[in-house]
Parts: structure tokens; C-alpha cells; sequence
């Protein structure tokens, strides 16, 4: 069911993760499958020690702090000045929406994410943040909250879309097919979205393919594609579709 819990859920208001989230004070007490995550915790998260949850899934989907709030400064002086809302469809346990509100640029965020333990964990890490009452908390799956909740707001919003890269080839092919990515493609992405705002970023591998990007232009407009990168390697791209100007 889809939920709005803006106002705060009980149950998360204890320091104990709840049942699917966790903070790992040890190396040893990781999963071994995950355990090479456990070096990259700062630069995933700068206040990790404050106790931030993660669910297992996030330690290798999550966004890096640097790389998030690179993006929501781009976003930020990119966009419209009449845009005055983010919506972020795809949350998971907060790397983008905590820097999209942190940059201080917006009247109000949104995060939406459907997979209530990773909803549990955003909370709790925006709150050690100090952003948790700036973002308004959907649970719930993005395409019909959008679509039933929050249609009104498109007009003022930016997009931004971070979602799982699953799919073959993701890691081992050169160029990345972005009609296999899984479980939503490019068009599957795009045109949901475009319907609901004319701002949309996606945020996606850095081997995407540029051709099936281009294609996705309206008209004569150009889509500014950027990429993210750390220690000299790049993480991801963000695709800027819309009205953006780069200074
Ligand atoms: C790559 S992760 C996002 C990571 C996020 N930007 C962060 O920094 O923590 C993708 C997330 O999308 C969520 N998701 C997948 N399909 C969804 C949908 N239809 N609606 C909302 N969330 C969805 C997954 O549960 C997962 O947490």
C-alpha cells in the first residue's frame, strides 16, 4: 500500500534498527558478501560513526556523499529558478535526497521509495543529517505515487531519478544498453516522468550508451549528460533532460 508518513512513524523513532536495516560498528560483524563495502563507509556516508542504517542491497547501490551533493549542486544551479520542488523517485536509504536537501535550494522534497526497510534507514540517516522534517516520505511504488499524489506538483518539480541498474552487462559491457536495463528501462524511466515534469535527471551507469540518450531529446534541445567521478574514476553519469543551464 502506498503511504505518505511524512509526520514521522513510531516505530522508527527508536535508535534500534528495525528488522532488515543495520549499522556496522565491525568489519567482522558484516555479511562476507558485502564485507568489501565496509573501507568505502566514509565516503558513502561522511557521519557513518553517527550510526547510519543501511540495508545490505544499499552498500552497493547507494549514491557517495561526494557524488550526491555534487549532483545537488548541479541540480540546484541548473534548474529553473521557478522550480521550487524535488521529487526523488527512487530514495532507497537517502544518499541523494539528503544532499538534495542539505543544498538548502528547495521548498520541499520528496522521497519516494517502495522498499519499506531502505524507506526506514533514509529516515534515520536524514535525521542524523538534520534534514529529516525537510523531506516530505512516501512508501510506495514512484510510477503511482506520482501519478496519484503528487501530479499537481510536477509543474513546479524537478525529477530525479536514481534507479537499480539491474540487467546483463551492466558491469561487464563496454557500452551499456539502456533498453535491457532492468527493471525499468530508459523509456520505462522517461516517459512516466517527462509526463509529470519537464525537468527530469536520471542517474545511471557511466558506460550508458550516449546514442539512445540523444535520442530522448525533444525537438532541438539538447540533453547535457555529465559524469560523477571519484579518486579520478567516474561513478555514474546524470542525464539532464529540460530546461537546464550550466554556468
Ligand atoms: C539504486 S537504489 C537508489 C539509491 C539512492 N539514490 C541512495 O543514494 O540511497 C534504487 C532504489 O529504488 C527502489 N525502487 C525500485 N523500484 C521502485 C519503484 N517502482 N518505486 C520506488 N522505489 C523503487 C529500490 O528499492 C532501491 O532502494
Amino acid at each position: 500500500m502506498d503511504r505518505n508518513s511524512q509526520d514521522g512513524d513510531n516505530e522508527f523513532e527508536s535508535n534500534t534498527p528495525p528488522k532488515g536495516c543495520q549499522h556496522y560498528a565491525n568489519l567482522s560483524d558484516m555479511p562476507w558478501d558485502i564485507q568489501k563495502y565496509y573501507d568505502q563507509r566514509y565516503s558513502i556516508f561522511s557521519q557513518y560513526d553517527e550510526g547510519i542504517w543501511m540495508t545490505e542491497d544499499a552498500w552497493f547501490g547507494v549514491t557517495p556523499e561526494p557524488v550526491a551533493k555534487k549532483v545537488a549542486e548541479h541540480v540546484a544551479e541548473a534548474a529553473p529558478e521557478s522550480k521550487a520542488i524535488l521529487i526523488d523517485c527512487f530514495a532507497g536509504v537517502g544518499g541523494n535526497v539528503i544532499a538534495f536537501a542539505r543544498s538548502g535550494r528547495w521548498r520541499r522534497v520528496y522521497a519516494i521509495e517502495k522498499d519499506p526497510r531502505a524507506l526506514a534507514c533514509a529516515k534515520h540517516n536524514a535525521e542524523i543529517y538534520g534534514v529529516r522534517d525537510q523531506i516530505s516520505w512516501y512508501e510506495g511504488d514512484c510510477f503511482k505515487i506520482l501519478r496519484n499524489e503528487l501530479a499537481d506538483l510536477g509543474k513546479h518539480s524537478v525529477v530525479f531519478a536514481s534507479p537499480p541498474w539491474g540487467g546483463p552487462g551492466y558491469r561487464s559491457d563496454t557500452v551499456f544498453d539502456l533498453t535491457r536495463m532492468q527493471p525499468y528501462t530508459l523509456l520505462d524511466l522517461l516517459k512516466p516522468l517527462q509526463k509529470l515534469a519537464n525537468n527530469v535527471v536520471l542517474y545511471l551507469p557511466r558506460t550508458s550508451d550516449m546514442r539512445q540518450l540523444a535520442a530522448q531529446s525533444r525537438g532541438s534541445s539538447k540533453t547535457m549528460v555529465m559524469h560523477y567521478c571519484m579518486e579520478g574514476a567516474s561513478k555514474a553519469i546524470c542525464a539532464y533532460f529540460g530546461a537546464f543551464t550550466f554556468r
